[in-house]
């Protein structure tokens, strides 16, 4: 072998060497960025334990399901005999309902869909700490959420509104789907106009559309308007 069949192995060792330097750099590059929040699944039934701040306590079921382009809050009132239903279509209508004697319903519109997924994209990450015992990562987005997932199964745990808003996550089953007639809004929904009364109980138990659960009240609205 000549020494010229040698020249463009040396010309093409710095090379070799910065593919190296940066193969073995790049980890911990990425490990020094900041993780990002885990996406919601498409599908998932969670039961929430919420304190809307204002001193009332609520058992909320949550059934986000993305495919069917619906999302459901039925919240209930610490010993409250009925169950507020917010029931969201990602075209934009909301039903909030009860049943039974004496139910009513009120039918919002919002010029936004449902969550998506990723809705915390671009949140700013605050680190790891210890919520409801569990060791989580969190993020917040800004005068609007702080939310923590549980590092270990990348399940959320707690969320908690700038309202002062919180919930607590009992449950988190992923791809559980509550059945069609679950979402029916009753006949009552129908055939009258919108009340203007809509907001007004919405904002009863604190519902607020777009948001993660049953929350916001006008906080989610000032957001979306
Ligand atoms: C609910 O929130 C209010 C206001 O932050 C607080 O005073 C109260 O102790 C909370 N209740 C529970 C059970 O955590
Ligand atoms: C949106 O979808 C729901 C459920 O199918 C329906 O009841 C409602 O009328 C629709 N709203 C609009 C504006 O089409």
């Amino acid at each position: 072998m000549s020494s010229t069949h040698l020249r463009p192995i040396s010309a093409a060792l710095p090379l070799l060497l910065l593919l190296l330097i940066s193969a073995v750099a790049s980890p911990l590059l990425s490990s020094a960025q900041a993780p990002a929040a885990t996406p919601w699944p498409p599908q998932f039934h969670a039961a929430l334990f919420m304190n809307n701040s204002k001193g009332t306590l609520q058992l909320v079921d949550l059934w986000y399901d993305l495919p069917n382009g619906r999302n459901l809050n039925a919240i209930r009132d610490q010993l409250s005999p009925s169950v507020l239903h917010d029931v969201e279509w990602d075209n934009g209508t909301s039903y909030y309902y009860t049943l039974g004697d004496g139910g009513s319903c009120q039918t919002m519109h919002f010029p936004v869909g449902i969550l998506r997924p990723d809705w915390l994209d671009g949140a700013s990450y605050l680190g790891r700490s210890r919520v409801d015992g569990f060791l989580c990562d969190g993020w917040a987005k800004v005068d609007f959420i702080r939310y923590y997932e549980d590092v270990a199964t990348k399940r959320p745990v707690f969320w908690a509104f700038f309202n002062g808003m919180t919930a607590h996550v009992m449950t988190f089953e992923v791809g559980a789907v509550l059945e069609d007639a679950g979402w029916q809004a009753p006949a009552y929904c129908f055939g009258k106009k919108e009340g203007a009364d809509g907001p007004k109980l919405a904002a009863a138990s604190g519902v607020s559309r777009g948001y993660p659960m049953a929350g916001l009240g006008a906080l989610g609205r000032s957001m979306s308007s």
